[in-house]
């Protein structure tokens, strides 16, 4: 699976049930110093940790290096085409025996079948697995962005119908992105709230959804803060929210995304709904952010927000309504296996790595090449 993106290549390749998934990465300048940090903290966080919303599913995922970055005494630097693979440990392909026939209902399995004729074991190439491989990329996106000066948190929104503090309602964070302080909380929980008071009623609302082996979804949130006003995007087609819209749909479960103050700007008056400029420190910027820090496609200085909504993880054990495919016969299915009960909290870093892609990608395209703005 390959990506579009203008200088960045990346293609993730592995099924959930073979052996490995990886990553390949070109595009990126040699030479340039890593820590792989980034990668790591994002597999981290990605892991099912045994909360009541992960998979009981549990992988190491630790990336083992094939080509493009070589070991120094700090680190790593860059050096050629990356390639990198995770081995898949953990494997049961006997709890997708029937759904081999009978498709999961909103799974990707019957659009496939459609396709390609057979259904792949738990999910094959559409299965929420290869988002490891994408977290891998998107940690050495967002390490070189964070040389350039721009900091990336994603964080959970809202579970189900319970909302949790979010951009929206924090002028502060919809201005300047999440403060160093929360982002370094955040990004050490295993359920990232930018305020912690949310944290039981949602996972209640999980927990008694899964109780009766049903599912939900959930938003979740990413800003990026620290890009210049006219550094990255352009008109039309080269808009900076199409690409990064473009990157955050390759994740899975993915049904819809809004910038800044998105759907809710249809019904508001312009006068509500325009951000009014100023001059702060000699810099021009708005006091408010409600283009969600873009505008004509292009950054205007503000911080990027953005909203993900993820659908409920649609493998449920709850029996379903389907289809027997061999002879047509509608059926009841009952689905086993491991399954997530609410794929958007581990989601969280899946969207900071589809967002760092899109994003490096834009930083590759400008003047003379990253080098110049790696600090
Ligand atoms: C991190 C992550 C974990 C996921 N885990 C599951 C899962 O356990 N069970 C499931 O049915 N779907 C899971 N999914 C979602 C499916 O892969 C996804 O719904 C399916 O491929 C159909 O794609 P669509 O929802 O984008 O149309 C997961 C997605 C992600 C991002």
């Amino acid at each position: 699976m390959k990506s579009n993106f203008e200088k960045l290549q990346v293609e993730i390749f592995g099924e959930s049930h073979a052996e490995e998934t990886g990553v390949r990465i070109s595009g990126i300048p040699g030479g340039i110093e890593l820590t792989f940090d980034c990668v790591k903290s994002l597999l981290e966080r990605r892991k099912s940790r045994g909360g009541v919303w992960a998979t009981p599913r549990k992988e190491e995922d630790e990336p083992v290096i094939i080509s493009g970055l070589k070991k120094t005494d700090k680190g790593y630097v860059t050096d050629g085409v990356i390639d990198i693979r995770i081995k898949n440990a953990n494997v049961r392909p006997k709890d997708y025996d029937n759904s081999l026939t009978v498709p999961r209902p909103s799974h990707a399995d019957f659009a496939a079948y459609a396709k390609e004729g057979r259904i792949s074991s738990g999910g094959g190439r559409f299965s929420g697995r290869l988002t490891a491989p994408l977290c891998v990329a998107g940690g050495i996106a967002e390490e070189l962005l964070a040389s350039m000066g721009i900091r990336m948190c994603a964080y959970l929104a809202s579970i189900g119908g319970v909302k949790g503090a979010s951009y929206k309602t924090s002028p502060e964070v919809a201005l300047y992105g999440v403060s160093e302080e929360d982002e370094a909380r955040i990004k050490n929980s295993d359920f990232p709230l930018l305020d912690e008071r949310a944290r039981e009623i949602m996972t209640e609302e999980i927990r008694s959804a899964a109780a009766e082996g049903d599912s939900v979804g959930g938003v979740v949130e990413c800003t990026a803060s620290g890009i210049e006003a006219g550094l990255f995007g352009d008109a039309l087609f080269e808009g900076l929210e199409s690409k990064i819209a473009y990157s955050v749909y390759a994740v899975p479960a993915v049904k819809g995304v809004e910038f800044g103050s998105g759907f809710s700007l249809a019904g508001m008056r312009g006068s509500e709904a325009n951000d009014a400029l100023t001059v702060e420190n000699g810099e021009v910027r708005t006091l408010t952010n409600r283009s969600g820090g873009i505008n004509g496609g292009i950054s205007n200085g503000m911080a990027i927000t953005l909203s993900v909504a993820f659908r409920p993880t649609p493998s449920i054990s709850k029996p379903q309504r389907s289809v027997e495919l061999s002879d047509l016969r509608e059926c009841e299915l009952a689905i086993k296996g491991r399954h997530d009960s609410c794929i958007a909290v581990r989601a969280v870093p899946c969207v900071e790595s589809a967002v760092a892609l899109a994003l490096l990608d834009e930083a590759l395209k400008i003047r003379d090449g990253i080098e110049l703005y790696i600090k």
